[in-house]
């Protein structure tokens, strides 16, 4: 099946002259969902991730069905205040300013293989802060996976030398 056929392109969402790439289709027809899924499964599986690593909100729908399947473990990446025990921070651009991404300091143990999964890449601020927190911990990138890269963004030059995949690309 064509994965395409299940993202909604939305014209001038959030805002005038942006096509929104909505990936709430693919997530409802199983099938969809489950191939997807299979096809990041067995990229990680190519690189030997030990451990996922997703950002939420959207990292964590693309991300957790890996780590099931796999039965590997999962680690989130979320907005500040949000973890409870000790954490790291990394600050990561916003369209307008900085923000911080955090994780909690025993997620990975140093070494480890990690695949980083999100849903998508855009201007590669989000991915670029989760490296660098999962190298604050000593955990090694050996692969990230997208659904959807937004290629007119170059998200992809901030990732240069990694490893990625993205199923689709618009
Ligand atoms: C979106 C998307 C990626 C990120 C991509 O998340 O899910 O994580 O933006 O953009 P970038 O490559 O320019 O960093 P968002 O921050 O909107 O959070 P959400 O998943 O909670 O909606
Ligand atoms: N779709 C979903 N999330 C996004 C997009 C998009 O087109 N651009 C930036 N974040």
């Amino acid at each position: 099946m064509n994965l395409n056929d299940y993202i909604a392109s939305i014209e001038d969402y959030p805002q005038e002259g942006v096509t929104f790439r909505d990936i709430t289709p693919l997530m409802a027809n199983g099938p969809a969902f489950a191939q997807a899924t299979q096809e990041i499964v067995d990229y990680a599986r190519e690189v030997g991730a030990e451990v996922a690593v997703g950002p939420e909100a959207r990292g964590f729908i693309v991300g957790c069905p890996v780590a099931y399947a796999m039965e590997i473990g999962f680690a989130p990446v979320r907005k500040k205040g949000k973890l409870p025990r000790e954490i790291i921070e990394v600050e990561y651009e916003l369209e307008y300013g900085t923000d911080l991404l955090t994780m909690h300091k025993d997620a990975i143990t140093p070494g480890q293989k990690v695949i980083i999964i999100d849903d998508l890449l855009a201007t590669g601020g989000t991915v670029k802060a989760t490296i660098d927190l999962v190298e604050k911990l000593g955990g090694e990138v050996v692969g990230i996976a997208f659904l959807i890269e937004l290629k007119e963004l170059n998200g992809r030059e901030k990732i240069e030398g990694y490893n990625y995949k993205a199923l689709m690309q618009f």
